[in-house]
């Protein structure tokens, strides 16, 4: 055999670039806000009253006026303005969807405090009229492009027991101004940060646990303590909703509860769940670099904080990062063996499958604890300058990108080239039987057994199926046209905000 024939491309992803992670600085933030927690005197009838009344989806309402300060005939705030509205409206859909509250009483949505919420000056009408609301949010915007943050949020009132009244929604038009939000997959992403944003004001967040109210409508006692994990003093939240879950989670009987990250300074220590034993989660300090989950770990944090008459459990979505295993997972040393960490070196797909990835540590990883870090340029259901997106890897690596496609290990190739182990992103199905179905190029190849190694007859290399097909096939699917910027994902599912309509949200109702 001619050995010149052989062409070895270098198909590494030399070309993949990072991006920058958006940290949250939520509680930086926070401490600049004046904060005001009031006792709301209520008379016994007006008690009856509230006990009696019955609960709605919550009805978070906003103000944008600070908004009317932008230029309007420069096209990018208009786009800016636009889209911030856009998101703050799906968002709000969601948590409508998500939360039940019973309505205050009567004259308890009148604001009493000082001139401004954040940066946004009250209207006076806000102090002298009741609102139609449960959560009322003054938003404003920024210009700091030096800065991570895409938003940030914080309660500016507060009513003791009864949860936040208003609130604040900063963007940060000086990152957001170079947002392609024609695309909704960078949409989708804002949309994101608003939700982990307003989860904070909702009381996500270490300064509110001690105004979380239990059953009895009573602080909870002894709601964090402090452990020594992995070298680090940690806060572990140990309310009853969030410890009995963490427990079945890991697999851990007598596990204290959830850890808070413990690492960041003051913008996200404490206030977000720990990076080391839960990724890709909403209410992560750094934002997911693929598809975010809001699990059944921040539910029970609302659930908790005893503000919500109901959490939808249907609209959790299921992780599986550290699930079923143990004690050691979550205060132990982290095991590089496992597919949660890895060691430097080869380049991989992240934990989800969603993307090619490397092995790095980041901000908030303990020592020894680092993940997968998906490149920016390689998630596989982004086929618009996905780096592999390019006719030498589609047709001598039959890569494939899209709704359904996924990050394989693998180092097949037609005959005609020879390359390493690496990511590759393939088009998948999975039948009935949870077997994971491969698409090739033309060829098929099916996995049904868990790291099963297969081949393709007269191609050269191997691909490695994933380590839990059962699981891999109930990872969280994206949605089509990720709804076309007109609504959130559940699992697959468009659901539309009022005024689309359709399996991509893209017709107007
Ligand atoms: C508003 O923006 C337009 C377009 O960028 C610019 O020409 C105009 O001078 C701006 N007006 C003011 C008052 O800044
Ligand atoms: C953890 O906290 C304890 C008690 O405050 C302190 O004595 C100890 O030095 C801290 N350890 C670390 C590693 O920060
Ligand atoms: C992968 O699926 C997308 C549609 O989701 C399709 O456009 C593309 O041609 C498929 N690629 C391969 C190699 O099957
Ligand atoms: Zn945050």
């Amino acid at each position: 055999m001619n050995r010149t024939l052989i062409a070895l491309l270098c198909l590494t992803a030399v070309f993949a670039t990072r991006i920058l992670q958006h940290e949250c600085v939520h509680d930086d933030i926070a401490e600049t806000f004046k904060y005001d927690v009031q006792d709301l005197n209520l008379d016994d009838d007006a008690n009856r009253r509230l006990q009696g009344t019955a609960p709605r989806n919550i009805k978070i309402t906003y103000d944008m006026s600070f908004f009317n300060n932008l230029n309007m005939t420069d096209p990018v705030n208009v786009a800016f303005k636009q889209n911030s509205e856009k998101a703050l409206k799906v968002a709000l859909q969601y948590f409508s969807d998500l939360l039940t509250i019973v309505p205050k009483p009567a004259g308890a949505m009148k604001w009493n405090l000082g001139p401004t919420c954040g940066l946004v000056t009250v209207p006076d009408a806000d102090k002298t009229t009741d609102k139609d609301s449960d959560l009322h949010l003054y938003i404003s915007y920024t210009d700091e492009p030096t800065k991570t943050f895409l938003a940030y949020a914080g309660w500016c009132r507060f009513l003791r027991v009864l949860g936040p009244s208003h609130g604040t929604v900063n963007f940060n038009l000086g990152l957001l101004r170079n947002y392609q939000f024609s695309n909704p997959i960078v949409f989708n992403d804002l949309v994101q940060i608003v939700t982990h944003e307003i989860t904070h004001v909702l009381g996500f967040s270490g300064n509110d646990v001690q105004y979380w109210v239990n059953s009895a409508k009573q602080p909870h006692v002894n709601p964090t303590s402090v452990q020594l994990i992995r070298g680090l003093n940690s806060t572990v939240l140990q309310t009853p909703n969030v410890q009995a879950y963490a427990r079945q989670y890991y697999g851990c009987p007598n596990l204290a509860g959830m850890l808070f990250e413990n690492q960041g300074g003051a913008g996200s220590a404490g206030s977000h769940w720990e990076t080391t034993v839960i990724n890709n989660e909403y209410m992560n300090a750094a934002i997911s670099l693929t598809q975010g989950f809001f699990s059944k770990f921040t539910t029970s944090l609302l659930r908790d904080t005893g503000f919500y008459s109901s959490v939808n459990a249907a609209l959790e979505e299921p992780t599986f990062y550290g699930k079923d295993a143990g004690c050691t997972f979550v205060t132990g040393a982290c095991d590089t063996n496992k597919r949660e960490y890895c060691s430097a070196g080869t380049q991989k797909c992240d934990y989800y499958y969603y993307a090619v990835s490397a092995c790095n540590p980041t901000t908030f990883s303990d020592v020894g604890c680092n993940n997968q870090q998906a490149y920016s340029n390689a998630k596989c259901y982004e086929p618009n300058g996905n780096f592999q997106n390019n006719p030498t890897y589609i047709q001598k690596l039959g890569v494939g990108f899209g709704q359904s496609s996924r990050c394989f290990i693998s180092s097949l190739s037609d005959p005609t080239v020879s390359i390493n182990e690496q990511g590759l992103c393939y088009n998948y199905t999975c039948n009935s039987a949870n077997q994971v179905i491969i698409q090739v190029g033309s060829n098929q190849v099916t996995c049904s057994q868990n790291n099963q190694v297969v081949t393709i007859p007269n191609w050269r290399g191997s691909l490695k199926c994933p380590e839990k097909l059962d699981q891999f096939c109930n990872y969280k699917k994206v949605c089509p046209n990720f709804c076309s910027s007109n609504g959130y994902c559940d699992n697959g599912v468009c659901k539309c905000i009022s005024g689309f309509k359709g399996a991509d949200c893209s017709q107007t109702a």
